[in-house]
């Protein structure tokens, strides 16, 4: 997930012990959206049977499972009761600008039934359409008794009723018309890029998008933010790494809360702050209770020396905010004092400023609390950029300079503060202080709303499912939900778990991720997505594309190349060459160089592939399989030289590459980059000891037989 995000926009991280509060920005510290809360959390019957439809579904261990069909007979049932879209379009015409939710909210929908059978029905529509899409609802099975007898007559009928659109497509413009906020979400994203059926339409994408983020606005705990768990990385990246997953992190978890209880027993003033924050958020088996929580941090911050810094900015925060404790801004002013003077903690000084811009604990003063948010973002509080970005914005303390704010806001992003992305996208979109680019401002409140409604929430559901509770098709089921929305991980996942899991074993499941992984590198011009689809045509698993002449991408192609071999070609040379040279399709070039797979059987062109493989690599992690196969192709064209000298063939590769020996040498000036060059020194030097190595092993044979008493 991190992937997705940080491709759009460079997150960085305090650790999760720092500091977990962050004191919300100015404008919006009352706690907005309570009412939308009190609404969400009293769940009716209705919402419940839709809920426990959902969780039916995901629940199973294959698509195959009859209680499969059953639910997605439920959720369509569900369905039934939305109006036809032409029904809707009708509506929309009359109702003009808005959702027709608004409209008929006023008139049509009476009663909490109707309105939660509406409810239920969008949301049944938006998932049918999210995995009608991947093409895990098969149409063929809603023919017939389900496993629970429900009476399925007519459920898809319904779905299918409209003329030209496919069902799914039709599915979610109707949720989206009928106020789904994940509808419209995934119908801006389809207007932005314009794919799946809809047209490209920026304006609208963006008036769709902005009216989402808006909603989003005024939703879930904009008091405090917390660390989201690193967990939902990209399952591809684990699948490499086999030994990743090795034990049960729940019980992990749970061993590391037992030794934090024990530890604060003890008096450990760290742990007390650990279980204080354990406390506040809840979860891992510990009772969420702002009391405990506040009392666990005045521990933290009456020991050893004055306590803990982070431990006093929290009390502060608690004060100010009434948490656990009441409302009291003079005490949070000292608790915030301490926590500077003990530690110089960022959002201290971020507190300090709020309290000063509001007049809470002293007279209301601007030119203080310019000064503690200056304090704060020098300090890299993206709190603190956030407010003083307002400052400037507004003129507050500070002579009024629009541009200079937009600049702050842009480092409040970046350094993740919730609420940026969206004015950010409002900057981009009125185009007052810069130049309007709809784009952009798409981009801004998408990225908003994916963190806004927390999807990475959804993704970690997903990697618990196929990890811990090895369930690869309720994975799927909840990665497509939220792949739909636009997420590329979510939607590599899925590509993912298609290809190399029994989540789904229906005939045209290669055919299903090869759609998958194309509309990913539409959407994200992705390099992973070509490397991925160059694998599945390479094995012939899916049929080859060739929608643009992906001959001319490179011209190292055989004359007899297959089709399938010029598109998995074109597509590792268009990620290898492009724009940031993708390391994995340069190595994967490289093999294919060396067995001759629809190119020419070329040994120095591999090495020098795999060269620049290890030179575009950022990270060690990166470069390790480039390192490798340059090792193993040196060892393996040396030892099959020898082999073919003795008269064992050239074990598996290709005879080409004996008719002219020499053996390559690499020139090093030739590759790029400083640390390719040290890894390429380092693998002479390893070569050099391995030989060594294995002499001296053969001198120990040697000698050790030499010892053996002669039978
Ligand atoms: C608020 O805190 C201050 C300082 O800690 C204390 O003197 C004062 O009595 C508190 N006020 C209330 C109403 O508790
Ligand atoms: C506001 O704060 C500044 C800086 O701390 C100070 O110099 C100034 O006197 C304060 N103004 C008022 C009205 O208190
Ligand atoms: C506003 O800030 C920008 C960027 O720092 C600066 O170049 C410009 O001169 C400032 N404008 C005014 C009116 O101060
Ligand atoms: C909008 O921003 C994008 C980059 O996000 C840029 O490529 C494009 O040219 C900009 N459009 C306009 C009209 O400035
Ligand atoms: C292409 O020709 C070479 C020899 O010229 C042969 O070894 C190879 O198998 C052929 N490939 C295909 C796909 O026919
Ligand atoms: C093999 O590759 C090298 C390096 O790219 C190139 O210089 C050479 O001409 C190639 N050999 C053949 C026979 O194509
Ligand atoms: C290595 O390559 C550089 C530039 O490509 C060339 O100038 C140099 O002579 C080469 N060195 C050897 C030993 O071939």
């Amino acid at each position: 997930m991190r992937r997705a995000i940080a491709r759009a926009r460079v997150r960085k991280k305090t650790p999760w012990h720092h500091v977990v509060v962050i004191v919300a920005a100015l404008v919006a510290s009352a706690r907005a959206g309570d009412d939308d809360e009190v609404q969400h959390s009293e769940s009716s019957a209705i919402l419940d049977d839709h809920a426990r439809a959902l969780e039916q579904l995901i629940a199973q261990p294959t698509h195959t499972a009859p209680l499969v069909k059953d639910a997605f007979v439920k959720l369509a049932n569900q369905a039934r009761h939305a109006p036809t879209l032409r029904e809707l379009r009708e509506k929309a015409l009359t109702v003009g600008s808005g959702t027709v939710e608004q409209a008929l909210a006023e008139d049509d929908i009476e009663g909490a039934d109707e309105r939660d059978r509406w409810i239920a029905a969008r949301e049944a529509l938006y998932a049918l359409s999210a995995l009608g899409k991947v093409g895990l609802v098969d149409e063929d099975a809603f023919v017939g008794e389900t496993a629970s007898g429900e009476d399925d007559y007519g459920a898809f009928e319904r779905l299918t009723e409209t003329g030209s659109e496919t069902w799914y497509q039709s599915a979610l413009q109707r949720a989206a018309l009928m106020g789904d906020d994940w509808a419209r979400t995934a119908l801006g994203f389809r207007l932005w890029k314009g794919f799946d059926g809809v047209e490209k339409d920026e304006e609208r994408a963006l008036s769709m998008l902005r009216d989402v983020a808006t909603t989003g606005l005024g939703r879930g705990p904009t008091t405090y933010e917390l660390e989201a768990p690193s967990g939902a990385e990209w399952l591809r990246d684990r699948d490499r790494d086999a030994g990743w997953y090795s034990e049960s992190i729940a019980a992990k978890a749970a061993d590391q809360v037992a030794m934090e209880i024990d530890a604060a027993a003890r008096g450990d003033d760290g742990a007390h702050a650990q279980l204080g924050y354990r406390a506040l958020v809840g979860g891992r088996g510990v009772e969420q209770n702002e009391r405990a929580a506040f009392e666990h941090f005045v521990e933290a911050a009456r020991r050893r020396g004055g306590g803990l810094p982070e431990a006093h900015y929290n009390l502060g925060f608690m004060y100010m905010n009434g948490m656990g404790t009441e409302k009291n801004y003079t005490a949070a002013r000292e608790e915030f004092l301490r926590a500077i003077s003990k530690g110089q903690i960022a959002p201290a000084y971020n507190g300090l400023g709020v309290l000063a811009f509001n007049g809470l604990a002293s007279e209301q003063n601007y030119t203080e609390a310019m000064l503690y948010f200056t304090a704060a973002s020098k300090l890299e509080d993206p709190d603190g950029y956030f407010n003083l970005a307002q400052m400037y914005t507004a003129g507050h303390g500070v002579e009024a300079n629009a541009t200079y704010g937009l600049e702050i806001m842009e480092k409040a992003s970046e350094l993740g503060h919730w609420r940026a992305p969206y004015e950010l996208g409002m900057v981009y979109a009125l185009g007052e202080v810069v130049e309007k680019n709809v784009t952009k401002a798409a981009r801004y409140f998408h990225i908003f709303i994916e963190e806004r409604f927390n999807w990475a929430e959804h993704r970690n559901e997903a990697i618990e499912e196929v990890l811990l509770h090895q369930n690869p098709w309720g994975a799927l089921v909840r990665y497509a939900l939220v792949s739909s929305l636009g997420s590329e991980s979510a939607a590599n996942n899925v590509a993912w778990l298609l290809r190399k899991t029994d989540a789904y074993t229906s005939e045209n499941k290669f055919e299903l991720a090869a759609r998958m992984l194309r509309e990913i590198i539409y959407c994200y011009a992705s390099p992973e997505a070509r490397v991925d689809l160059a694998g599945l045509l390479s094995e012939r698993k899916v049929r080859p594309d060739l929608t643009f002449d992906l001959k001319d991408h490179y011209d190292q192609l055989v004359p007899n190349a297959s089709t399938y071999e010029i598109a998995a070609t074109g597509h590792l040379s268009v990620a290898a060459f492009g724009e940031k040279p993708y390391a994995e399709a340069l190595v994967n070039l490289g093999w294919a160089h060396l067995f001759g797979r629809g190119v020419a059987i070329n040994a120095s062109r591999s090495l020098e592939l795999f060269a620049a493989g290890a030179a575009a690599s950022e990270t060690s992690y990166e470069a390790t399989p480039c390192v490798f196969a340059i090792v193993m192709t040196k060892f393996w064209l040396f030892a099959a030289a020898a082999s073919r000298s003795l008269s064992f063939g050239s074990l598996g590769l290709p005879a080409e590459h004996f008719s002219a020996l020499p053996t390559p040498k690499l020139n090093f000036s030739t590759v790029r980059g400083f640390m390719a060059v040290r890894i390429l020194r380092l693998i002479e030097v390893i070569e050099r000891y391995v030989l060594f190595g294995l002499s001296l092993a053969l001198a120990g044979v040697l000698a050790y037989r030499a010892m053996l008493p002669s039978r």
